[in-house]
């Protein structure tokens, strides 16, 4: 069998209801809904009463229109495609002072967000006086204001509260505005689990947390249920003498007599070369990872492992917010790189 990729629809929806029942959510649905594919993410988010979705990307932000016509679709990202956005009524985020200036008239026709760009420096207007200069102009649709935390995932940088109090001076130099506002949105998954929904805003804008993964790992780990599993099998089992080496270049050498699993999975499936430095699971049991090649992995084993035993690269136990806390990578870089086509996919599919 080939390594074998599995997405628990269930447990995504379960996951949203979660969240969508106590306040409204903007889920992001960047990247091909954080790589989980956006049709079982959407189904499933819809399922749990989300109405709201976000992405960076007009195409995906075209696909979701195309599967409600009552949603609220938010690009992240700037965009000049007028007609497109307002053709599947997208709302635009206005990226700053001089997108404004330049396209004020193509904007008319259209629902836009103002975005606060604050520490993260990326998107947005420098300041609240600009954003109010542009209310004040009333020449635009405004539906909605949002910012984007750069520091709400380190707990130990306290950047988090600087930022925080920016965004409030914002509010407050746009308060004669924020009841006519249907949107205002700051949170992403760690911001909203560290200090809930902030007073006056409107939705929780969240990523991970959504797709089952704790933003940092103080958190209890009932508060997300994770939502892949990622396996391989053991297709044969070497043993390697002592002072003998195994993989390109000698990647393994044995210190003792050791046997190896030989798995039919690697970095070209997407696993991240940094994961490589921790365990796999095996009949229960953890062992370690000694090479991973393009196609191919061999983990150090005892007597009880077999061939066509089932290697566990992520699961309930291996979880993806242990691997972050370990360093392997950010929860989107682990999920970004599974490259879906080199799997045998399987679904967990929702329950009716
Ligand atoms: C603008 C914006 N909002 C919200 C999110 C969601 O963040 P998280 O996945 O940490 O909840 C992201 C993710 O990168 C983002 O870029």
């Amino acid at each position: 069998m080939a390594a074998t990729l599995t997405l628990n629809q269930q447990r995504l929806y379960e996951q949203a209801r979660s969240l969508q029942d106590n306040q409204n959510v903007l889920v992001v649905m960047k990247n091909n809904a954080y790589n989980f594919g956006m049709s079982l993410a959407y189904e499933a988010f819809y399922k749990a009463g989300i109405r709201s979705f976000a992405t960076t990307n007009l195409d995906e932000a075209i696909w979701l229109r195309a599967q409600h016509s009552e949603t609220v679709i938010v690009l992240l990202d700037p965009s000049t495609e007028f007609d497109l956005l307002k053709k599947h009524d997208i709302t635009l985020t206005i990226p700053n002072m001089a997108f404004y200036k330049m396209y004020k008239e193509q904007c008319e026709t259209i629902k836009v967000h103002l975005v606060f760009k604050n520490l993260l420096n990326r998107f947005g207007f420098d300041t609240a006086e600009e954003m109010k200069a542009v209310l004040d102009e009333g020449a635009l649709t405004i539906t909605g204001i949002w910012t984007h935390f750069a520091f709400a995932d380190e707990l130990e940088d306290d950047r988090y509260t600087i930022e925080k109090e920016n965004w409030q001076y914002v509010l407050s130099v746009l308060s004669p505005y924020l009841d006519a506002l249907t949107m205002i949105h700051a949170q992403n998954s760690a911001s909203f689990l560290r200090d809930g929904l902030f007073d006056q805003h409107t939705h929780i804008r969240v990523g991970v947390i959504a797709y089952g993964t704790r933003p940092y790992y103080e958190l209890p780990e009932s508060l997300a249920r994770q939502t892949i599993e990622v396996s391989a099998t053991v297709k044969d089992v070497v043993t390697v003498p002592k002072g003998e080496s195994a993989g390109y270049s000698a990647a393994f050498v044995a210190e003792e007599d050791t046997r190896l699993a030989i798995c039919d999975i690697g970095y070209g499936n997407g696993i991240l070369r940094t994961r490589s430095k921790h365990e796999v699971m095996i009949n229960d049991q953890i062992y370690p990872i000694a090479v991973l090649m393009m196609s191919h992995m061999m983990v150090k084993i005892d007597e009880q492992v077999s061939i066509g035993d089932q290697v566990f690269l992520y699961n309930d136990t291996l979880r993806l917010d242990y691997f972050t806390q370990k360093g392997v990578g950010a929860f989107s870089e682990q999920m970004a790189g599974l490259n879906q086509n080199t799997f045998a996919v399987k679904t967990i599919r929702l329950s009716s």
